[in-house]
């Protein structure tokens, strides 16, 4: 026997989230171009925890609660496929963690896993803290005390000079260079560079010069004996295999995944760290009690490895810089089925905004939320605090790979520039926020340099 039903009634569940008109959607976007994070406050101060942007067929929810951000990442994650704007970058980067879905990407999640085992912090910590030594002596010769340097500028080159090391020891900051020359002065997103202009023949031209790099390197060790080969990501890479099928990865998929932690690990360790400074010379004693660590903990020798457990206030300065400015302001996600989010109606196909710039100051866990306080991650400040209101680096099963180098690196790093340093604000200078997948200083962030030898 058929059985018909009757239609759904429009029913208070299934009713869509408060959103602008169109005049409004173009308004929002002109104004996220304009200010990125400020059109995202005023949205979810003026429509609430769901917002929902309509443009002809498209439909972007804009989400901010922690409890549908654990829904959207946890919860309900296999209804959530990835949604990057590094997918306009998927001919260069490939099949990598970043872009890749489905079963192909849980069997290369299960592959990748082993690099990034603790154990092997303590040797992959080397190329930051030799790197962060060589800039410091580089500073003593090229900078006055008190001269002004473009922070932004010197964590980009810090990064571009030791990320290549820490995953297949070897210097690729030439590479790198001619790879963000190329393209606006990016390294993560291929914006304002079209296909088919000259100037992204230069941007592919560049890309094919680093994966020759890296091709060579994959094809030195695979002629090594793996006793040869240096501690270093691409060599616990190169070791492991699928429990199945006992099949390791082939160069192909070695080389997408090092293009992609490339670009996955440089913008967000580099801008970390920026802010990092930044927020310390606007908080004074913030900062103090900062210095005081260095100065106990490490007096005049330069940070190692086994400080990090000693250096616990810098790891919080670094989990505070990262609540107030996260370097991934916004995620995003597609969802495959219909689904509700707060009451509200989440058609298929549509998409998913996770902000965590939003979610990091909600007011449902945080008070004085604006306030730079990194005692809010002490064991007892991070008491009954909701899962979810802090996810820097994502959460559920696509949480960061890098989370536990990315938090060795930046406190070391530091730790390191801070014991010699200090950075002030520059009078009168006002930053202006960019999103371009990280959070950014448009133009760069001008500060000052002090020496803090003999303090
Ligand atoms: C402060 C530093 C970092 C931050 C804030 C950060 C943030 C994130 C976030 C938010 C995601 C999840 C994106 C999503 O769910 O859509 C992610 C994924 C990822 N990150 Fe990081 N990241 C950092 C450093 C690193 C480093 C150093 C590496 C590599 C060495 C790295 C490699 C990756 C990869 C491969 C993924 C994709 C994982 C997957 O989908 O399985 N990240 N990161």
């Amino acid at each position: 026997m058929i059985e018909f039903s009757a239609p759904k009634p429009e029913t208070a569940k299934e009713k869509s989230a408060p959103g602008p008109g169109a005049f409004g959607v173009i308004q929002s976007a002109a104004l996220f171009c304009q200010n990125p994070t400020g059109m995202l406050l005023r949205d979810q101060a003026k429509y609430g925890d769901v917002v929902r942007y309509r443009a002809g067929s498209k439909v972007v929810h804009l989400i901010s609660h922690p409890d549908h951000v654990e829904h959207v990442l946890l919860g309900n994650n296999r209804n959530y496929r990835k949604f990057s704007p590094h997918a306009l970058l998927k001919q260069e980067m490939g099949e990598g963690l970043l872009l890749n879905d489905g079963d192909s990407w849980f069997k290369q999640r299960r592959l990748m896993q082993p690099a990034f085992h603790a154990r092997h912090f303590e040797t992959l910590s080397q190329s930051i803290l030799q790197g962060t030594a060589d800039m410091l002596k580089r500073w003593r010769v090229q900078f006055r005390d008190g001269e002004q340097i473009d922070i932004e500028a010197e964590m980009a080159k810090l990064v571009r000079l030791t990320i290549g090391q820490t995953l297949f020891s070897t210097d690729l900051h030439k590479e790198i260079e001619a790879v963000v020359n190329t393209n606006g002065g990016k390294f993560g997103l291929l914006l304002g560079n079209l296909p088919g202009t000259a100037q992204h023949r230069r941007f592919q031209r560049a890309v094919r010069q680093l994966d020759k790099v890296i091709y060579g390197v994959i094809r030195q060790r695979r002629q090594a004996s793996q006793q040869e080969w240096p501690l270093d990501i691409l060599s616990m890479m190169m070791s492991v295999q699928d429990k199945d099928t006992n099949e390791g990865m082939d160069d192909k998929q070695l080389r997408d995944e090092l293009v992609t932690l490339l670009i996955a690990g440089y913008d967000t360790t580099s801008r970390t760290l920026t802010w990092a400074f930044y927020s310390l010379a606007g908080n004074p004693a913030a900062e103090r009690r900062f210095h005081h660590e260095l100065n106990r903990v490490l007096d005049d020798r330069a940070p190692a490895y086994p400080d990090l457990s000693g250096l616990s206030y810098t790891s919080l300065v670094v989990l505070e810089t990262m609540r107030l400015l996260p370097p991934n302001s916004i995620i995003g996600r597609q969802a495959v089925a219909d689904d509700k989010i707060g009451g509200y109606h989440i058609s298929a196909g549509s998409i998913v905004a996770l902000s965590q710039y939003l979610t990091h100051r909600h007011a449902s866990c945080w008070d004085d939320s604006e306030v730079f306080e990194p005692e809010r991650f002490s064991e007892d400040g991070s008491a009954g605090r909701h899962r979810f209101a802090y996810f820097p680096f994502g959460g559920g099963p696509r949480q960061c790979i890098g989370k536990g180098i990315a938090m060795m690196n930046i406190p070391l790093a530091l730790a390191a520039i801070a014991q010699q340093y200090q950075l002030r604000l520059v009078p009168d200078h006002t930053v202006k926020f960019g999103i371009e997948v990280t959070l950014y200083p448009r133009g760069g962030l001008p500060m000052t340099l002090h020496s803090r030898q003999g303090k």
